[in-house]
Order: structure tokens, then C-alpha cells, then sequence
């Protein structure tokens, strides 16, 4: 009988283990094979005898990203995608540049937390806590100050300085991923209805439709 709950026990705290991140690895790493047509929840590995330095290495975070568009922001995403031997390892990092004014506009990550620092210029920050509370928590950073964005919780930044301004953020996932609120609420394909987004947002119709034209 006592070792029956033992059993369980052990069966147990190893599933709340498995179950708590990502499987930890098991080989020093697995290469993404970003050709390969095999469906996996990531991205299967190449032959290890067939990795080279360069699966590893990304250049190019030094060039700033164009700003000129609606929001005065750029993301430069350096995830599984731009560099493979990211593949099974939970991490990424991004470069995101700012025109005088510009935004990162309240935007999600559903499969990371994020970690910014600010290099250039200072930033204001900001993330809303879940329902119901909505809490806005929210700071200005100078250069050197690191914020924290916790994992799924909608966030932003405001260039506040006179110049340009460039952050470095670390993601903890190889593919975070990024709703961006207004893009996907009002600019989804094919358009969610008028009249839901109407309601939900307390507003007539024409509002709906000129918000959703602009997307
Ligand atoms: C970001 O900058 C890159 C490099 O200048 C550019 O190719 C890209 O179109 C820009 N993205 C946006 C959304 O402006
Ligand atoms: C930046 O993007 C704008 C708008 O797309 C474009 O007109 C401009 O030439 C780009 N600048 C550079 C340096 O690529």
C-alpha cells in the first residue's frame, strides 16, 4: 500500500516537472533544419556532423532598422528563424530602434517573457496586468536601466528622449512570437465582424470601419 503512494508520488512530481518549461535538452543541441518538411512542436534537427559555425553565428544587430513607417519603431528578431542553433534552446534577442516619437505598440509575446535594456536614449515603458485588475505598470528608462515584460502580458515603449533611441531585448523562448493588439484585433484577414468589435469596444459601427481601413 505505502509503496503504491510512493509510486504515485514519484510519478507525479516527475510529470509537474516535465510540465512547469520546455523539456530540457537532451544532446548538446539540435540545429534547426528549417528545410525540413517534418511537423514537430519546434523544428526537427540536422545531422550534428553537418552543423557548421555559422548555424550559430547572426551578424548584423549593429544595423539599425528603418523607422520610417506608422508607428516610428523597427524590431530586428534574431530568433530560430535568423539563427538555427537557437532550435530547443528557449532564448532569442531582438534589436528595436526608435525614431523621436516612436512606439512599440502595446504588443504580446504568447511564448516568451522579456528582459530590455536601453543603449540609447530613454524609454517609457509599460505592461497591464490580467483581468480583472488591468493594473498599468508602467516607468521611464534611461540608458543602462533593465525592465522586465513578464511572459503573454500586453507591453509597450515610448521613445521619450529628443533622438533616436535603441534597445536590446533577450526573449525567453528560440520563437516568442507577437500579437501586436492593433494589427490583430482590427486588421485580422479575413476582418472580425463590425458589429462584435463594435460591441466590445463600446463604439458605432463607423468607428469600427475607419479604425479597421487603416489596418
Ligand atoms: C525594418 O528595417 C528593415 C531594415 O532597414 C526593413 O527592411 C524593414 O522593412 C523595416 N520594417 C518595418 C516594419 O518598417
Ligand atoms: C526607409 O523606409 C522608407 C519607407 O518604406 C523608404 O522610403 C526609405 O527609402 C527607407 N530608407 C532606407 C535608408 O532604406
Amino acid at each position: 500500500m505505502m509503496s503504491r503512494f510512493l509510486l504515485f508520488g514519484l510519478l507525479f512530481a516527475t510529470c509537474s516537472l516535465a510540465f512547469a518549461s520546455d523539456p530540457s535538452s537532451l544532446q548538446d543541441f539540435c540545429v534547426a533544419d528549417l528545410k525540413n518538411k517534418v511537423l514537430v512542436n519546434g523544428v526537427v534537427c540536422k545531422d550534428p556532423n553537418q552543423v557548421k559555425v555559422q548555424d550559430f553565428l547572426f551578424r548584423g544587430l549593429n544595423r539599425m532598422g528603418n523607422t520610417s513607417n506608422a508607428v516610428g519603431s523597427n524590431v530586428t528578431a534574431v530568433t530560430v528563424t535568423q539563427l538555427p542553433g537557437l532550435n530547443t534552446l528557449g532564448i532569442s534577442m531582438a534589436r528595436i530602434d526608435f525614431a523621436p516619437r516612436g512606439i512599440n505598440p502595446p504588443h504580446t509575446h504568447p511564448r516568451a517573457t522579456e528582459i530590455l535594456t536601453v543603449i540609447e536614449g530613454s524609454l517609457q515603458v509599460g505592461f497591464v496586468t490580467s483581468n480583472p485588475e488591468n493594473r498599468l505598470i508602467t516607468t521611464v528608462l534611461q540608458k543602462g536601466d533593465v525592465f522586465v515584460f513578464p511572459e503573454g502580458l500586453i507591453h509597450f515603449q515610448k521613445n521619450v528622449g529628443n533622438g533616436y533611441a535603441l534597445a536590446i531585448a533577450g526573449l525567453s523562448s528560440q520563437n516568442p512570437g507577437v500579437i501586436t493588439i492593433a494589427n490583430a484585433v482590427f486588421g485580422s484577414n479575413p476582418d472580425i465582424s463590425k458589429d462584435i468589435l463594435a460591441k466590445a469596444f463600446q463604439v458605432d459601427v463607423n468607428t469600427v470601419y475607419q479604425i479597421q481601413s487603416k489596418f
